[in-house]
């Protein structure tokens, strides 16, 4: 079986065909999720992502192929449990997401399904909520709070598993510029200062630009990966796939064109500003 240390999951010749379906939704997908990595998967609607992500949580079982999820076959009845554990997933409307009436009672709804102690749930609802910055929120009603706190309270009931990795399927897509920046800054300081491993879905290009690695997802099957800079910089390859590239690189792509003299693999505001400041002291 592959190195469970290094890789989070493993997804290994893997296909999957819904009922009825006369295609697979996913097909032949082999990739794997790295320990501390944060990926996005990115591709038009239908290309399978969503599919792909249930794969990772054993929401779904493979067709054909394999998926290992911290060393756990999916495959395996006696092990959802475990694998769900492992690898928690937070969807795309907060409020399918929230079953109490209160924010920490939401918290402990997973952990009291598992039977963890009432002490170390004590423990385990403090230390999410403060990990994702809703302690002061912690007696209130789920429904009082925002769509980014929801989402934010959604990832605490994750979190208090103690995951390895956190899957979000479009989980900023329902939420205001704010609320997607608290989320999007959630997950990252908890990829940065905890090792848990992301994995998000995301039809925002400039979501997908702070990501280590980058998969786009083409009628079930990985079309493209590579970090966000080798990806995006294929600026033509990824316009077939029905996708637009962070609003800096097609900038760069446009200043190119014109004749000027940019990086073409220029991602952030902060590196246009960089090199307009450039061409403008050689001018
Ligand atoms: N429950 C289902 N039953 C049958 N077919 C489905 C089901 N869910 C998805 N599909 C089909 O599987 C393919 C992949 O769908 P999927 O939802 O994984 O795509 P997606 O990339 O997540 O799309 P979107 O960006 O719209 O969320 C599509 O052709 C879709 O129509
Ligand atoms: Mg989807």
């Amino acid at each position: 079986m592959a190195n469970y240390e290094d890789n989070r999951i493993i997804a290994s010749s893997l296909s999957y065909a819904y009922p009825d379906a006369d295609k697979s939704a996913v097909e032949n997908v082999t990739m794997r999720v790295k320990k501390g990595e944060f990926l996005a998967i990115l591709g038009h609607n239908g290309s399978g992502k969503s599919t792909l992500a249930k794969l990772f949580n054993a929401l779904y079982v493979p067709t054909a192929g394999t998926v290992w999820v911290c060393g756990l076959d999916t495959k395996d009845d006696d092990l959802v449990f475990d694998i769900r554990q492992h690898a928690g997933m937070v969807f795309q409307n907060p409020d399918n997401q929230i079953v109490a009436t209160v924010v920490e009672e939401d918290v402990a709804f997973g952990l009291e399904n598992n039977g963890v102690a009432p002490a170390e749930i004590r423990v385990r609802i403090d230390e999410a909520l403060a990990a994702v910055n809703m302690s002061k929120h912690a007696k209130k009603a789920p429904h009082m709070l925002s769509g980014g706190q929801k989402q934010r309270v959604a990832i605490a009931g994750v979190l208090a598993m103690k995951p390895d990795v956190i899957i979000l399927d479009e989980s900023t897509a329902m939420l205001d510029p704010s609320g997607r920046a608290e989320v999007m800054n959630t997950v990252h300081r908890l990829n940065r200062e905890e090792g848990i491993s992301v994995v998000i879905i995301t039809h925002y290009m400039s979501e997908a630009a702070t990501a280590d690695y980058l998969i786009v997802m083409d009628e079930g099957r990985i079309a493209m990966s590579g970090t966000p800079r080798e990806v995006f910089t294929k600026v033509e390859a990824v316009r077939k796939l029905g996708l637009d590239v962070p609003p800096m690189t097609d900038l760069a792509h446009m200043l190119r064109e014109n004749g000027l003299d940019v990086r073409a693999d220029v991602l952030t505001v902060d590196e246009m500003v960089e090199e307009v400041c450039r061409l403008s002291s050689n001018i």
